[in-house]
């Protein structure tokens, strides 16, 4: 070990000994633009614990961050939050390394890293409301079922108020900085809406009721200590109010614009859709889905009212990267959304149909009716497509009362 990587003191009793993942640009379909850190941290209690690990590449540089604190072999217990590759790649090679006497997770954390690692030792399952003793201090367990998959669990020390909350809370940001008050709010605020969009929007009824139930456990949270991005120290409530609000998906006056064009045709109608709905009162976020990615698109969704999806037709199909959008988004599920599906097509069209099947899956309520243009908008389609954009403008104000 190089003596290179040293490990952050959180507390008096932990430290972060995760790694800096300054590359990644892509986290299974969503673009990191700003890397990620893979968070890990060792609690210096009587029987030392490491909760989490990183993911397997960065192995060394986590070992490297124990040893500048502890000799890693001294590590007596690993709690595993979550079982995905991210925390847990490099587990089998640290419990190897270190030879811990227990080695933790959630009921379903345990199968899920058994049926990862076919591990030949036991993972010690501990229940919701669980609790270990490390000698001088106590960890206690709270499952987070489907936060964001079935094995997920927050680990709690009471003695340092630090929550252990694993992907929650979380953002891919990496950075020098571990710590929330050394930050920009607004970076900090576009990159948890981000993290929250792309991996947790579907997940917003479970989020609501994780809050509540978070919220009457008699707890304090001074610290929350995430998987993925800076730790959250100078105000916690902050981001919880955050996700509070992001669950609830209330719809604002904001239109997502998202759509392709061959030969600006339906880029044409899409800028006289923003127009309108400009002129309506909304705010328009016109999206060109060759210039923006689907994680991009996933952002702006989430404090959106509207989303207008514009495709051209290919081969009697969606355009590839308004098909491509729209798989992703159906997947995040977004809630209480209105919108409208346009196009221009050459021959037969039937790609405006597919979006406003794909919309209709989605539960976005149409409004309108959908608008085809054969070749080239003339002036009448165009005022019609303004026309849609002040009818979607004029429901969000309705919605937004
Ligand atoms: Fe950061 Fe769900 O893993």
């Amino acid at each position: 070990m190089s003596g290179v990587f040293k490990a952050a003191r959180v507390t008096d009793h932990v430290y972060w000994v995760g790694a800096i993942d300054w590359s990644i640009r892509d986290f299974h379909g969503y673009l990191t633009s700003r890397g990620s850190t893979y968070n890990a941290y060792l609690i210096l209690a009587d029987k030392i614990t490491l909760v989490d690990t990183v993911k397997r590449p960065f192995r060394e540089e986590m070992l490297s961050r124990i040893a500048s604190v502890i000799d890693p072999g001294d590590i007596t217990y690993i709690i595993s939050n979550h079982s995905e590759m991210d925390h847990s790649g490099c587990l089998p090679e640290v419990i190897q390394a270190v030879k811990p006497e227990k080695v933790f997770a959630s009921v379903m954390g345990a199968n899920a890293l058994a049926e990862h690692f076919h591990l030949d030792r036991e993972i010690v399952a501990v229940k919701d409301g669980e609790s270990i003793s490390l000698g001088n201090m106590n960890l206690s367990f709270v499952e987070t079922r489907m936060l964001h998959w079935p094995d997920s669990m927050f680990t709690y020390l009471a003695e340092d108020g630090v929550l252990f909350s694993q992907d929650a809370f979380s953002m891919h940001l990496a950075s020098s900085e571990r710590f929330d008050d050394e930050i920009s709010d607004d970076l900090l605020n576009y990159e948890a809406a981000r993290y929250f969009a792309n991996i947790l929007l579907p997940l917003s009824t479970p989020v609501s009721k994780l809050l509540e139930k978070v919220g009457g456990l008699d707890i304090t949270m001074r610290i929350v200590a995430t998987d993925h991005g800076p730790i959250w120290r100078k105000d916690v409530n902050r981001i919880v109010e955050l996700y509070s609000r992001w669950a609830a998906q209330k719809p604002t006056k904001k239109a997502v614009v998202a759509y392709d064009t061959m030969w600006q045709s339906t880029a044409m109608m899409a800028r006289a859709i923003g127009e309108g709905l400009k002129a309506g009162g909304a705010d328009a976020k016109l999206m060109p889905l060759r210039a923006c990615h689907r994680s991009d698109v996933a952002t702006e969704i989430l404090d959106a009212g509207a989303l207008l999806v514009g495709s051209p037709t290919l081969n009697n199909n969606l355009f590839p990267t308004v098909a491509d959008a729209l798989t992703y988004l159906k997947g995040l599920k977004p809630r209480n959304l209105i919108g409208a599906a346009f196009g221009s097509y050459g021959w037969s069209g039937e790609a405006v149909g597919q979006v406003e099947d794909v919309l209709r899956g989605m539960k976005v309520d149409l409004i309108g009716e959908s608008i085809k243009v054969k070749y080239v908008p003339d002036d009448e389609a165009l005022a019609q497509c303004y026309s849609q954009g002040m009818l979607v403008a004029e429901k969000l104000r309705e919605l937004c009362q």
